[in-house]
């Protein structure tokens, strides 16, 4: 039987990206900001999942304003790097997870989630930033990926109770698949952060401090926060926190807090990360 494992949730910020791949995460700006996922480094060192499944949101990379599925699951045996704008980051390929993914897509269309199947895709910062955060600069990539993208970029976007529930979903389809493997759900995005128009900049660190203790222990009720809320107090691109409730339904009903680690600013955002496990199960 696989297992899920663990659950993680970081923000994704791209200047995150180019700070890696320039040798800038020494510089003063950067340096704070790396150290607090230094613990995660080390943990994850230590466990390694087999595949990872992780939800984030394309930016209108790979996807666009002529094509945009509200949950989609990568099937493929690699993902190359999408260029959004500069060149791909010169980072290893992600590879996938074919009969992981194959099963867990099957068993949530039974269940009534219409994912969009990726045959072909090209990751953007969404996934390759966590990914850089959790392993720093390897030759290749330690865990197999399973890319669960979700629009949060365009309305009408998925409310928090589905992805709440998709979350765990994949947690039954998860534990349905004939395999000893270990498998981890990573929530990427947010916090608050907005990226354009007059509230440019804006952050909420009340706010956000709440959104991860509700995540922890009462998930139940957060599920329900209206999207309008994130907009307003978070700022337009603060709805990427929903796809954190899609790792945290994966968890099932009680977590242990593993690690917390919030920062302000990098870019125009401010990063939050948790690293979380199903309770008891360590
Ligand atoms: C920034 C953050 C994001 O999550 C994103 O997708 C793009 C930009 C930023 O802070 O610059
Ligand atoms: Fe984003």
């Amino acid at each position: 039987m696989a297992r899920i494992t663990a659950g993680i949730s970081t923000s994704h910020v791209p200047a995150v990206g180019v700070a890696v791949d320039m040798g800038r995460t020494e510089e003063d700006y950067w340096k704070p900001m790396f150290a607090g996922y230094d613990f995660s480094k080390k943990w994850m060192a230590e466990n390694t999942p087999d595949v990872a499944i992780i939800v984030y949101n394309d930016h209108a990379s790979y996807f666009g304003m002529e094509i945009m599925p509200t949950f989609a699951m990568g099937l493929a045996n690699s993902f190359e790097i999408c260029d959004e704008g500069y060149g791909p980051r010169p980072i290893p390929p992600v590879m996938g997870a074919p009969e992981l993914a194959t099963h867990v897509a099957g068993s949530l269309i039974t269940d009534d989630f219409d994912l969009t199947i990726l045959n072909v895709l090209e990751v953007d910062h969404g996934l390759t930033v966590p990914l850089s955060l959790m392993f720093g600069a390897p030759d290749k990539w330690p865990t197999r990926v399973i890319p669960l993208a979700v629009n949060v970029v365009m309305n009408p976007q998925p409310s928090g109770a589905r992805c709440f529930a998709l979350g765990k979903a994949i947690r039954r389809a998860v534990q349905q698949f004939d395999g000893d493997l270990d498998v981890q759900v990573w929530g990427t995005g947010g916090m608050s952060h907005q990226i354009q128009g007059a509230r440019a900049g804006l952050i909420n660190e009340p706010w956000d401090r709440k959104f991860m203790d509700d995540l922890i222990n009462d998930p139940e009720v957060l599920q329900y926060k209206p999207h309008l809320e994130y907009m307003i107090e978070a700022g337009s691109e603060g709805v990427e926190l929903i796809m954190w409730l899609i790792m945290r339904g994966a968890l099932g009903p009680e977590v242990d807090e593993v690690y917390r680690f919030y920062h302000v600013p990098a870019s125009n955002t401010a990063v939050g990360h948790l690293i979380l496990t199903p309770k008891g199960s360590e």
